[in-house]
């Protein structure tokens, strides 16, 4: 698609326009400044080898939303901002297809294989055949229209007639370009066919999302996928990072006068065609075999790596590589003659559900766990599987008794996907949610909105032990020689009740138990007094506070000079902070208004544990000792980091937000919510950089 040429080219432009971001681009520029933007989002989506910083692209992308905010005459319907609808859907409507979407058959061994090839052989006359294979994505299919270059539609697959019209939603997928030159191959109109995915590391954050806020996972990234390409908020489907692969072209239409392409002649032509015109095609993963030995060993190959793969795929593809055999071969009402899918082994199976026992975690959330004969799946036996809540429950209309269908989405934790009901024998049992704690016996609750039932017994010894597992997990402390089964051990034996008991644990009484010697209690106790110099933001994410993940701690370490200063913190000022919003602000101020929680930070700060923020230690008898900034908008000269680099190194504090105890706001270009905030607040200075460097005295 780009040269190296073109490639160094951009580059050039993308530093020339990124100079001129801040003070302004002019606006006869803005179609180069479109043209390095998709540019740079095609070495991002397809490519997947970025060449600038997301924060320099979206420099670059605010950049194009002024010039375009200033003069909207100059928009452009396929211009890298117009992917972002504004409002909900109503209803997609029905559409049909240009071409029916058929579906493939299948084969499922070499057997089969050799059976499609000998068939092949038959129909064409030919001795050798020669094929195009693929991955066999697994996600929702789409057909795609462009005319006269420009992405006019998106469309499911419905029953393969008739499709829904999603165009909104296709356009949030960043590796579908919403233009392509297919003007230069002479062609007028072109529907083609591709997959819409979720990769598997979006997956499962999706599902993280969806569990933490109390709802029901979805069973694997082709619900998701497939789910998302019909959800009515264009703006949840642009967050749920879909991607797609294109791998078919359906129909074309020429411009009068034009001759086919010779791309157009094969498929595997037709693949490096989308691929030059910037479609993410299987162009690096397709291989070309002249009869179907070779075929066989690929997808052998390709079976084996395929969880190193970073989305699901679940078998593959084999076309007859020249469209003009496909031609003669044609099609029966379901499938095309010329192409056969390779499907992988099954990762699903069907078992029974014999019980369900309900688990405590960390934060009180009574978890039911479904326990299941055990069953093989993809190489994997599952005996036990998550059912999540209630709701889920009851959704799934999961019973004791019940076969259910399970599937396990490569390295994603497998799921309960349904129950069977037609296997069932009239003796199986609901399943009945405990209205006490499982563990410590207290009532449990449940808030309105939330689908979680919880202990609140903070000294449920259930929540005890997780806490402390979760305290000395490899993200969290990372005291190594721990694990989970060392802490349940310790903790019924009484040598450990509580995360303080880490560093007074009594080394001598571990000495003789079973699986204990020497040398593992050595390895213990280093890693424990290691533990002790683990940065603040680490000993933050390890106190498990509801909603606190690695990125929030990291915040909220940056945020204080010593952990307790959060003591003082009011719900406002917690809000203040990047990224807390009321939920997450009320969690962390719970926290710190517990007195145990505090006696117990008292507790880790006297063994010796890093409390203290040390890089922000003032540095005293600087310029700006005592006062406090905070920088926004783009400064002219000095990046962000760098100019709160200088207030440190002349003894300033820097602030996380807005708020009386904000002596200087620095703004620079664009400034935001921040400054309009700081207006309000009459003691706030608001100042330019340039002042700002006559403060520390330097200039
Ligand atoms: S070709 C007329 N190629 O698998 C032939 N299909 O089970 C059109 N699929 O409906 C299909 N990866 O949604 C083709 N590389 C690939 C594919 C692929 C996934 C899907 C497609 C199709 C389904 C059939």
């Amino acid at each position: 698609m780009y040269s190296k040429e073109d490639t160094r080219e951009y580059q050039k432009q993308t530093a020339d326009l990124l100079k001129k971001a801040g003070k302004g681009i002019s606006a006869n520029e803005i179609e180069a400044l479109r043209h390095v933007l998709r540019f740079h989002e095609h070495r991002y989506y397809i490519l997947n080898d970025p060449l600038v910083s997301d924060f320099e692209y979206d420099q670059l992308y605010k950049a194009l939303e002024k010039l375009e905010a200033e003069n909207p005459s100059l928009i452009k319907p396929d211009s890298p901002t117009q992917r972002v609808a504004k409002d909900l859907t109503k209803d997609f409507p029905t559409v049909q297809h240009l071409v029916p979407m058929l579906s493939l058959d299948n084969s499922y061994n070499s057997d089969d294989l050799f059976d499609f090839d000998r068939k092949a052989r038959e129909l064409t006359g030919l001795p050798v055949i020669e094929y195009c294979v693929e991955p066999k994505f697994d996600g929702g299919s789409i057909s795609l229209i462009y005319e006269n270059d420009l992405l006019t539609r998106g469309a499911t697959r419905g029953d393969g007639v008739e499709g829904d019209e999603v165009t909104i939603n296709v356009k949030q997928i960043r590796s579908l370009p919403l233009s392509a030159a297919f003007s230069s191959y002479g062609i007028q109109q072109i529907e083609i066919r591709g997959e819409v995915l979720i990769n598997k590391t979006n997956f499962a954050r999706y599902n993280e999302k969806l569990v933490e806020q109390g709802l029901s996972p979805l069973a694997n990234p082709r619900n998701a996928a497939a789910g998302t390409l019909r959800i009515k908020d264009p703006k949840e489907a642009a967050r749920r990072n879909l991607e797609a692969f294109v791998y078919h072209v359906s129909y074309y239409a020429l411009e009068k006068g034009k001759k086919v392409p010779a791309e157009l002649t094969t498929h595997a032509g037709s693949l490096s065609l989308l691929w030059d015109l910037g479609f993410r095609s299987p162009e690096k993963e397709k291989r070309i075999f002249k009869g179907i030995e070779g075929v066989i060993k690929y997808c052998a190959e390709f079976e084996t790596g395929r969880d190193n793969l970073p989305y699901e795929i679940d078998g593959m593809v084999i076309k007859v590589n020249d469209f003009a055999l496909q031609e003669k071969m044609g099609m029966t009402s379901h499938h095309p003659r010329w192409a056969i899918a390779y499907k992988f082994k099954a990762r699903q199976g069907t078992t029974r559900l014999l019980d369900v026992e309900f688990q405590v975690g960390r934060t009180g959330a009574v978890t039911p766990v479904a326990k299941l004969e055990p069953v093989g799946i993809g190489g994997v036996t599952v005996s036990s599987i998550s059912v999540h809540n209630e709701e889920y429950i009851r959704e799934k209309d999961l019973r004791k008794g019940d076969r259910v269908l399970v599937e396990r989405a490569g390295d994603v934790i497998p799921q309960i996907v349904k129950s069977l009901p037609d296997a069932r024998t009239g003796k199986e049992t609901a399943i009945v949610f405990p209205k006490t704690c499982p563990v410590c016996n207290s009532k449990l609750f449940k808030e309105e909105e939330e689908a979680v039932w919880r202990c609140v017994n903070i000294e449920c010894p259930a929540q005890v032990v997780e806490r402390i597992i979760h305290f000395v997990s490899k993200d969290a402390m990372d005291i190594r020689g721990f694990g989970e089964a060392n802490v349940r051990k310790f903790y019924e034996l009484q040598l450990l009740k509580d995360i303080p008991g880490i560093y007074t644990l009594d080394f001598n009484g571990l000495s003789g138990m079973e699986g204990f010697g020497q040398k593992s209690i050595d390895n213990l106790q280093t890693a424990i007094a290691n533990s002790k110099k683990q940065p603040l933001h680490r000993l933050i994410y390890a106190l498990g506070i509801r909603f606190v993940g690695e990125t929030t701690a990291k915040t909220l370490a940056q945020a204080v000079n010593h952990l307790l200063d959060f003591k003082r913190f009011s719900l406002e000022d917690l809000q203040n902070l990047e990224d807390v919003g009321p939920k997450v602000a009320g969690s962390i101020h719970h926290f710190f208004s517990n007195k145990s929680n505090i006696e117990m930070l008292e507790l880790l700060e006297k063994a010796g544990l890093q409390l203290k923020n040390e890089k922000k230690q003032l540095v005293t008898g600087g310029n700006l000792t005592g006062q406090t900034f905070l920088f926004t908008g783009t400064l002219p000269t000095l990046k962000r980091s760098e100019a709160e680099a200088i207030a440190e190194e002349n003894g300033g504090q820097i602030l996380s937000g807005v708020s009386a105890k904000l002596n200087y706001l620095v703004v620079g270009e664009d400034a935001g919510s921040k400054l309009e905030k700081a207006k309000k607040i009459n003691t706030v200075k608001i100042i330019s950089e340039a002042e700002f460097l006559q403060l520390t005295g330097k200039k």
